[in-house]
């Protein structure tokens, strides 16, 4: 059996005039088994440029993304039928309501019209969309408009799936309900492709993630292999600065939105207590996390 997906030397750059933007740059990786994999990386990193060329809307410049053995480039029409995407940015229709847009789409794809209905039914119960479900997309909030498109990608019985910021904008209840949808067509063992900037998201429902950074792959692994790629298994954060000279023969002190982070090893807390003080303000200890992993993956881009 070939690998769900494989994706291979992957280059894009952007032309436009006398510009050139280089999006993916040999981007490769592999998903072995089905399961959700997740794609992290900066603004502008190629993530969404990925999406479009393994979903056979943009052609790369070199390189091919095969999907359980079937080239993207050389057979579009076939890959067409077995996956299913959710764009970033996409947009309901103004005049159609969110039942319609599943219904209408499920009938486009070749299903009866009461296979159509009872899969429009499910996804929207599933959903729980109930209350707007008759309400023509003009007239709906952006969450909603956001999870009509979900409603409409995930209705699909695809064999691969594209979630390219399927979450951006929606509450915390709806977002739950979608992981659940998620979790469920992972179950089916169908291979979830997700780009998330959620890092809550990805570590809740990724089995493998790939950090992306300038349209190449830095690292790929499930969280615990990445966390130990770091090698920090202890953050600690500190309300207040400190002195960088004094804790940094004991691990490695980035910056963070709410003060500084020691990323360390549980033997050292004491030590590091002890150095800067313990009335330094609120210090928190906790083991390190995803966005640490990220920060400390893609932080030479925060330092340009
Ligand atoms: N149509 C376009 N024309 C020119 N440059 C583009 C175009 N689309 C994307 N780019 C550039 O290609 C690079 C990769 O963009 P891409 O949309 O793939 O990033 P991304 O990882 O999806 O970012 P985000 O997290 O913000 O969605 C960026 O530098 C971007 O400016
Ligand atoms: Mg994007």
């Amino acid at each position: 059996m070939p690998d769900p997906i494989v994706v291979s030397e992957l280059s894009k750059s952007y032309v436009n005039g006398s510009r050139s933007t280089v999006a993916l740059d040999s981007f490769s990786f592999r998903g072995n088994r089905n399961m959700i994999l997740s794609l992290l990386g900066r603004n502008g990193s190629g993530k969404t440029t990925f999406a479009k060329i393994a979903t056979t809307q943009l052609m790369p410049d070199s390189g091919d993304v095969y999907l359980n053995g079937t080239s993207v480039i050389d057979e579009p029409e076939e890959i067409r039928a077995t996956i299913s995407l959710v764009p970033q940015e996409g947009r309901p229709f103004g005049h159609l309501t969110p039942r319609e847009h599943v219904y209408y789409y499920q009938r486009m794809i070749g299903e009866t019209r009461e296979k159509a209905s009872t899969i429009t039914e499910m996804i929207i119960e599933e959903l729980d969309i109930e209350s707007f479900q008759n309400t023509q997309c003009v007239n709906l909030s952006g969450g909603q408009k956001q999870t009509t498109m979900l409603a409409m990608a995930l209705s699909k019985d695809a064999e691969t799936y594209f979630l390219d910021e399927p979450t951006i904008g929606l509450d915390v209840i709806t977002r739950k309900r979608v992981w659940e949808v998620i979790e469920r067509i992972r179950r089916e063992r169908k291979m979830v492709i997700l780009t998330t900037h959620y890092l809550d998201e990805a570590s809740v429902l990724s089995d493998e993630i790939c950090i992306v950074s300038h349209g190449r792959l830095v690292s790929q692994g499930t969280l615990n292999d990445l966390r130990s790629r770091l090698g920090h298994d202890t953050r600690i954060r500190f309300s207040t600065r400190v002195d960088e000279k004094i804790v940094s023969s004991m691990g490695t002190l980035v910056d963070d939105e709410k003060g500084q982070i020691l990323l360390t090893e549980s033997g050292n807390v004491e030590e590091v207590l002890k150095t800067v003080g313990y009335m330094n303000g609120r210090i928190e200890i906790g083991p390190v996390g995803l966005d640490d992993v990220f920060v400390s993956m893609v932080g030479e881009d925060i330092d340009e």
